[in-house]
C-alpha cells in the first residue's frame, strides 16, 4: 500500500477540493453535451461536408498543419466542401501543443476570410486550436480570457472535426488546452458548446502514422479512460464507456503498433479514442494529466508519451483506494478471474500497463528529466489536480516528487 505523505495544510485543501468536486460533479451531471454524428467509411468525408452546407454554411476555416496538407487530405477536403457549395481556407500552422499566439494567427485567417464555420482536420492540437478560435471568433475578448468553464457569453462558430491520430478524443470532448506563448503553461477551456457536431472517423487518415505516434496517442486514449474510470466523479454510464475503451484499447493498440496498415484496428483505436473522450468529458481526469502537462510544458514531452510513462506509476500509487474497481475492469478485460483475489486482480491491471509499454517500445524513463525541476514540477501538478482534475487519491506534493523521482 502507498501511504500519502502529505502535510496536515495539504489535507485541508484535499477537504476543501472534496466539497468543490461536489459542486463541480453536480453541474458536470446537468451539463447538456451536444451529441456528434459520427461518419464512417471512405465517403465520411464527403458526408461531412454535405451536413456543413446543409447547415447553411457558405466558407470553412480548415485548420490544420503541413503534414496533412502533404497527404492530400486538405485537398480532399476543399474538393469535397467545394461540390457542396461550401468555400474553404486553410490555416496550417498549427503547431504541437498549440500556443495563444497559433490561435491568434488561425484566428486572424478566420476573421479575413469571413468563416462561419471550423472544421479541424489533424490530432488533439489541431482540434484544441481550432475550438479556441470558434470561441474567440464570437467573442471580443482576448483569447487569454476566454480560458476557463465557459467564459464566452456568445455561441462558439459551428465546428467540426476530422481527426488523424487516434487518442484525444478532442472530438467529443468539452475542452481544450492551450499554452501560454512564453512559459508554455497549459490553460484549460471547458466549454460545453465546442463539442464537433459531426466528427469523420476515417481509418486511412491514421494509416500512416508512425508506430511511435501511434503508441503515444493511443496510450493517451487509454489514460482518458483509466482515469474517467477511477475518477472521485465516476458513474455507472462513464464507467460502462471506460471498460468498452479499454478493452478496445487493449485489443487494437499492439495491431496497429505493430502493422498500421491493418484498417481494421486502425477503425477500432479511432472508435475507442472517441469513446474514452466520452467517458472523461464529465468526470475529469487525475494526477498522469496534472504531472504530464508540466512535463510538456518544461521539456515539450509529447502529450501522450508522458502520460504513458506516468500511467502505470499513478495507477500503483493509486491501487488501494480503487481496489475493487480495477478488480472489476480486470474481470471484464480478462485478466484474472473470480478465483484471483481482489489485490491480485487490482495488481494485474497495473502489470498489463507496464507489459502493454514494453510492448509498444514505450520508455520507463523520461529524457531530460532534470532532478533540480522535480519541486516546481510537483508544485504545479499538485496544483492543477487541485484545480480541474478528481483523482481517486490524493497526492501531497511529497508524494509527486517521489514519484517523479522513479523516472529520472
Ligand atoms: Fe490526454
Amino acid at each position: 500500500m502507498s501511504t500519502s505523505q502529505a502535510t496536515f495544510s495539504e489535507h485541508l485543501q484535499f477537504k476543501l477540493h472534496d466539497v468543490k468536486l461536489k459542486a463541480m460533479g453536480y453541474g458536470l451531471k446537468l451539463m447538456k453535451i451536444r451529441h456528434t454524428h459520427v461518419l464512417t467509411g471512405p465517403a465520411a468525408m464527403g458526408e461531412l461536408a454535405e451536413k456543413v452546407a446543409q447547415s447553411e454554411l457558405k466558407k470553412a476555416l480548415i485548420v490544420t498543419t503541413p503534414g496533412a496538407i502533404k497527404r492530400g487530405y486538405s485537398e480532399k477536403l476543399r474538393a469535397a466542401l467545394s461540390k457542396y457549395g461550401v468555400a474553404s481556407v486553410v490555416y496550417s500552422e498549427v503547431i504541437p501543443d498549440p500556443t495563444f499566439a497559433t490561435v491568434r494567427a488561425g484566428l486572424a485567417v478566420l476573421k479575413e476570410n469571413d468563416c462561419d464555420c471550423a472544421i479541424a482536420l489533424g490530432g488533439g492540437s489541431v482540434m484544441d486550436a481550432a475550438k479556441a478560435m470558434i470561441v474567440a471568433a464570437t467573442n471580443d475578448k482576448p483569447i487569454e480570457a476566454l480560458m476557463g468553464m465557459r467564459k464566452g457569453k456568445n455561441v462558439p462558430l459551428p465546428f467540426y472535426a476530422i481527426p488523424t491520430t487516434s487518442g484525444t478524443g478532442s472530438e467529443v470532448t468539452n475542452a481544450a488546452v492551450i499554452s501560454e506563448d512564453i512559459t508554455h503553461a497549459k490553460r484549460f477551456m471547458i466549454d460545453s458548446r465546442t463539442v464537433a457536431k459531426a466528427a469523420v472517423l476515417d481509418p486511412s487518415l491514421t494509416a500512416s502514422l508512425p508506430a511511435a505516434i501511434t503508441a503515444e496517442t493511443g496510450m493517451d486514449a487509454m489514460t482518458h479512460a483509466i482515469e474517467a474510470y477511477i475518477s472521485k466523479l465516476s458513474n455507472p454510464e462513464s464507467d460502462a464507456l471506460a471498460i468498452a475503451a479499454i478493452k478496445g484499447i487493449f485489443t487494437s493498440l499492439p495491431i496497429c503498433f505493430k502493422d498500421g496498415s491493418n484498417l481494421e484496428a486502425r477503425q477500432a483505436m479511432a472508435k475507442a479514442s472517441l469513446t474514452a473522450g466520452m467517458a472523461f468529458r464529465k468526470v475529469m481526469l487525475g494526477y498522469v494529466h496534472a504531472i504530464s502537462h508540466q512535463f510538456g510544458a518544461l521539456y515539450g514531452t509529447p502529450h501522450g508519451l508522458g502520460n504513458a510513462i506516468l500511467l502505470p506509476l499513478v495507477i500503483e500509487y493509486s491501487k488501494d483506494t480503487v481496489a475493487k474497481k480495477l478488480a472489476t475492469l480486470a474481470i471484464e478485460t480478462g485478466l484474472g478471474d473470480a478465483s484471483n483475489t481482489q489485490e491480485q486482480l487490482a495488481q494485474s491491471v497495473v502489470d498489463k500497463l507496464k507489459s502493454l509499454n514494453q510492448q509498444l517500445n514505450i520508455p520507463t524513463k523520461l529524457t531530460g528529466l532534470k532532478e533540480e525541476d522535480i519541486p516546481t514540477i510537483a508544485l504545479r501538478s499538485y496544483a492543477e489536480a487541485l484545480k480541474i482534475h478528481a483523482a481517486p487519491k490524493y497526492m501531497g506534493k511529497a508524494d509527486i516528487e517521489a514519484l517523479i523521482k522513479k523516472l529520472l
